[in-house]
């Protein structure tokens, strides 16, 4: 039985559920994949409380090192969030041979183009599902079953975060704070939960949902972003008077005039689809000339939902790395596409 050696970067909630999802799937993936994925570091800050989160501490080190300069490990699934040091350890991880998996939209929305650009030169892959919509399934739909459309816009509800607060300040007539803390307690929130409640987070997600559906490098400095905390519990009370309930809305669009990026909240009619969308869910819609409309939904964050993602795109690489794949068609791994700059 082939065994693919993999570490794990951050083991913060997402990390944690990696490791999880990875041990849940220990019997099921070899039938899968025909090979089992193990687990053989974990770059953490602090040794001892990361100890407490795992049955074996031998798999624990604050030396990249380790990880960068070992032949052994194939792919390095990158957690930790922000722009350093992920970038340089990606960066490094691919430039030594191995192949990375993601949910940083951080430094996706800002130099996505540059990971790409730099796996692409090193016949490596860079996978990036859980970076936006947490479990749900949206880049690889967007890249590869929507690759016959001409896509004209890309819309919906992408921050779990201000999603949860929304739909406890609308239904249960909670306080902004004690929701956001609620929230944080679930792992929904960024660990600067500015980032969701200011937009910004679904200012990232759109930029990388327009880059893969326009083919075009749309950054985080493109989109205009608005978040929630202007919203107070009487706007709320007035949108429910008029039939209506205020979501956060991430808007991408391709127009002849040029790309049209954007957050902020909306006022949507009860009957709407997106109005039932509640709590940490995310709903993204997508048009295309020949699909028409195409709806995805699920959990948009969170500890397990979000790992299910990153673990997707590592069996995604394993099937590629057991293959010898390099750009075939079917193939995940997106090499040596052209990618023009926003409104190029
Ligand atoms: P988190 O809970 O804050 O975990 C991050 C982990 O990385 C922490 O354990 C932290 O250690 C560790 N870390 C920070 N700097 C490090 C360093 N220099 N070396 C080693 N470890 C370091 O964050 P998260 O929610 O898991 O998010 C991780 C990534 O997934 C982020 O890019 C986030 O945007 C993305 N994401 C999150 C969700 C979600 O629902 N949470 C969903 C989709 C995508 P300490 O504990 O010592 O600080
Ligand atoms: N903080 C993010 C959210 C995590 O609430 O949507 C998922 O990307």
């Amino acid at each position: 039985e082939r065994v693919i050696k993999a570490a794990l970067l951050g083991f913060g909630t997402v990390g944690g559920g990696v490791y999880k999802v990875l041990k849940m799937q220990q019997e099921e993936m070899v039938s899968k994949l025909g090979a089992r994925v193990e687990l053989k570091k974990i770059l953490v800050r602090n040794i001892e409380k990361a100890a407490q989160k795992t049955d074996d501490p031998s798999l624990l080190t604050n030396n990249w090192k380790e990880i960068v300069d070992d032949p052994e490990i194939e792919i390095v699934i990158e957690l930790i969030g922000g722009i350093e040091p992920a970038r340089t350890y990606i960066l490094e991880a691919l430039e030594a041979g191995k192949n990375v998996v993601t949910a940083n939209k951080d430094l996706i929305a800002a130099d996505g183009h540059i990971l790409l650009d730099t796996a692409a030169k090193n016949k490596k892959d860079f996978l990036h599902e859980a970076a936006v919509a947490g479990g749900i399934p949206i880049i690889r739909p967007i890249k590869q079953c929507l690759a016959g459309n001409h896509i004209s816009e890309v819309m919906g509800i992408v921050n779990g975060t201000t999603n949860f607060i929304l739909t406890k300040m609308s239904q249960n007539g909670m306080e902004f704070a004690d929701a956001l803390k609620l929230a944080q307690d679930l792992g929904y929130a960024e660990s600067d939960p500015t980032a969701d409640v200011e937009g910004l987070d679904a200012g990232r997600k759109v930029a990388i949902l327009a880059s893969a559906a326009f083919n075009s490098r749309v950054t985080f400095d493109d989109v205009y972003t608005e978040g929630i905390t202007k919203i107070t519990a009487t706007d709320i009370e007035y949108a429910n008077e008029m039939g209506c309930v205020i979501k956060l809305l991430g808007v991408a669009r391709n127009t002849p005039e040029g790309i049209e990026a954007r957050v902020h909240p909306m006022l949507i009619d009860v009957n709407h689809p997106l109005a039932s969308v509640n709590d940490a869910y995310n709903a993204v819609f997508v048009q295309g000339d020949a699909v028409q409309d195409a709806m995805f939904y699920g959990r948009g964050a969170g500890e397990l939902p979000t790992a299910s993602a990153v673990v997707g795109d590592v069996f995604d690489i394993v099937r590629n790395i057991l293959h010898d794949c390099c750009g075939r068609i079917g193939c995940t791994c997106y090499k040596n596409l052209p990618i023009k700059h926003m409104n190029e």
